[in-house]
C-alpha cells in the first residue's frame, strides 16, 4: 500500500514513521511527503530517508479548494490509499476529505474530545488535568472530531513542566501513531459510526 505523510513542522511523528517502514514493521511504501510549510524540518528527514518530498506553497494557489485540488491530484498520481497528517497545521476542504474518505488519520496531542485544537498540550497542561495523552484518529468534517482509532494515557507529575509533558506526550504519539497506521494497512481497522473495531 502506498501512503502518503503531509507535514508542516519539525516531523518527529514522521520520523517514527520512516522508521517503522524501514525496519518492516508498516508494510507499506510512503509514496510521498508533502509540506505546506518551506521551512519545516520534516522536508529535511524526508531528504534524509531518501523518500520524495514535496513543498506546495498555499499562498500561490487561488482558494483552500485549488490547493487541496493539486494536493489530491499529487496523491492520486501516486496512487496513495492512505493519508497521515503528522503535525500538518491546516484544515482540510471539505472536497480533500470526500475524496479520501474514512483513508484520512491525524495524531493529536490529548485525550479527545477534550482539548481540541492547536495547542492540545498547553491547554490541558494549564487546565490542570492528572491524566492527558495521544489520541489517533480518523479525519471527518467537523475538526478532531472523527472516529479514535487509539489513545494513550500519560500521567501528569507535580514536577512537569508544559514542555517536559510535551516530551512524554510525544513520546506515546510515535508508539502509538505507527501502530494505528501498521493496524490500517494490515485491513485491522474498521470504522463503524463513531467508534474504530480492531479486528
Ligand atoms: C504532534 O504533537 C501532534 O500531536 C500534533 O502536531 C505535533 C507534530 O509534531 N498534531 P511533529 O512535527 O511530529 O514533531
Amino acid at each position: 500500500m502506498n501512503i502518503a505523510v503531509l507535514v508542516s513542522g519539525s516531523g518527529t511523528n514522521l520520523q517514527a514513521i520512516i522508521d517503522a517502514v524501514k525496519s518492516g514493521y508498516i508494510k507499506a511504501d510512503i509514496a510521498l511527503i508533502l509540506s505546506d510549510n518551506k521551512k519545516a524540518y520534516a522536508l529535511e528527514r524526508a531528504k534524509k530517508a531518501g523518500i520524495e518530498a514535496l513543498f506546495l506553497d498555499p499562498g500561490s494557489f487561488g482558494s483552500k479548494i485549488d490547493f487541496d485540488k493539486e494536493i489530491v491530484k499529487n496523491l492520486k498520481k501516486r496512487a496513495v490509499e492512505l493519508v497521515v497528517l503528522a503535525g500538518y497545521m491546516r484544515l482540510l476542504t471539505p472536497y480533500f476529505i470526500k475524496e479520501y474518505k474514512d483513508r484520512i488519520m491525524n495524531i493529536h496531542p490529548a485525550l479527545l474530545p477534550s482539548f481540541k485544537g492547536l495547542d492540545g498540550v498547553k491547554d490541558a497542561f494549564a487546565y490542570g488535568v492528572k491524566v492527558t495523552g495521544p489520541t489517533a484518529h480518523f479525519i471527518t468534517e467537523k475538526v478532531d472530531s472523527g472516529p479514535i482509532i487509539t489513545q494513550a494515557p500519560v500521567e501528569v507529575e507535580d514536577g512537569d513542566t508544559e514542555d517536559s509533558l510535551r516530551e512524554k506526550v510525544h513520546k506515546e504519539e510515535h508508539k502509538i501513531y505507527p501502530k494505528a497506521i501498521k493496524d490500517f494497512v494490515e485491513g485491522k481497522l474498521e470504522i463503524k459510526g463513531r467508534k474504530v473495531v480492531h479486528r
